[in-house]
């Protein structure tokens, strides 16, 4: 099924529920049958009353209380992935998409895989004829984000998109060519960009996730020094929650504060000092 048959779908045993009590608490169950979920305060409400009912459904608890059933988005997807690497949180997900010109049907590198979180969402978002290449240093992310992508196509469809991952260093080189969008989450990118410059059709988008500010300024000079490269720019995105209620509107006491920072730059020709293979013609 593709995504948006199965966005229309009634509730599947196995799938991951987000349960909101009426004071908008939330939970988050997976489905099995003849389970019940239970808490304190709201009661018991049967995994059987929830599969086979529409996305949206309110439902009573045993003692009354009114609970709303949700299908889990993508963000929550990423969110409560399998993890053994750090990932990159959904709110820096979106910049990715926009910020690397991800579109429909584009080609796009990344690496590494970790445990899925970017591939979940590029290979959404890239549909069919899109195609992601993974490069990945270490079997076990590989097989651990092999696995969460499958229960993300399980559960929320698949786009169609085709998916490759390749073991091996993205410092010793990238094989593909004419590629759209090369992502680096990586602790050198720098030792990968010439590799991305090959690799990256002329305009193409390369952008590298980093943690510290001293990754960033090693990556930055490089690019700047790198006649291949324009528009390179440094972005850091905060997303500060609100609490809104009758008599109060006021930010969240807490908020994840640092992710991480994004590089990006664009492909462009040179007048042949990098060695590009059709270099420009200076105005005469
Ligand atoms: C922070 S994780 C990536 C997380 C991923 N972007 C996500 O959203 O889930 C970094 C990954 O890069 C891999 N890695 C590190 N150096 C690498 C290299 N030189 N070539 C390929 N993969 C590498 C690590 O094994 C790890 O899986």
């Amino acid at each position: 099924m593709n995504p948006s048959q199965v966005q229309r779908e009634p509730f599947r045993p196995g799938e991951p529920v987000l349960v909101l009590d009426d004071r908008g608490r939330r939970y988050d169950v997976v489905l099995q049958p003849g389970r019940v979920f239970q808490t304190h305060r709201i009661g018991l409400l049967p995994h059987d009353a929830v599969i086979g009912r529409p996305p949206g459904v309110r439902l009573y608890t045993d003692r009354g209380v009114p609970v709303v059933c949700l299908r889990a988005t993508l963000e929550d997807a990423v969110l409560h992935i399998k993890r053994r690497t750090q990932i990159i949180f959904p709110k820096d997900l979106g910049l990715i998409l926009i910020r690397g010109n991800v579109f429909p049907g584009a080609t796009v590198v990344e690496s590494g895989i970790g445990s899925g979180a970017a591939a979940m969402t590029l290979l959404r978002f890239l549909g069919p004829g899109g195609h992601l290449i993974s490069y990945e240093l270490r079997e076990e992310f590989a097989r651990l984000a092999g696995r969460n992508l499958d229960q993300a196509r399980q559960y929320w469809g698949d786009s169609g998109a085709r998916h490759t991952v390749r073991i091996g260093n993205v410092y010793d080189g990238i094989e593909e060519r004419d590629v759209d969008t090369v992502l680096l989450d990586v602790p050198e990118p720098h030792r990968a960009a010439p590799h991305a410059a090959e690799a990256l059709r002329p305009g193409g988008t390369l952008l590298c996730w980093l943690p510290t500010a001293l990754q960033v300024y090693t990556l930055v000079r490089h690019l700047q020094g790198d006649p291949r490269w324009a528009a390179v720019e440094t972005v850091e995105l905060l997303m500060r929650p609100w609490d809104v209620s009758e008599n109060s509107i006021r930010p969240a006491h807490r908020m994840v504060a640092h992710t991480g920072f994004l590089i990006s730059a664009r492909r462009v020709e040179t007048d042949g000092a990098a060695g590009d293979a059709a270099p420009l013609t200076p105005p005469a």
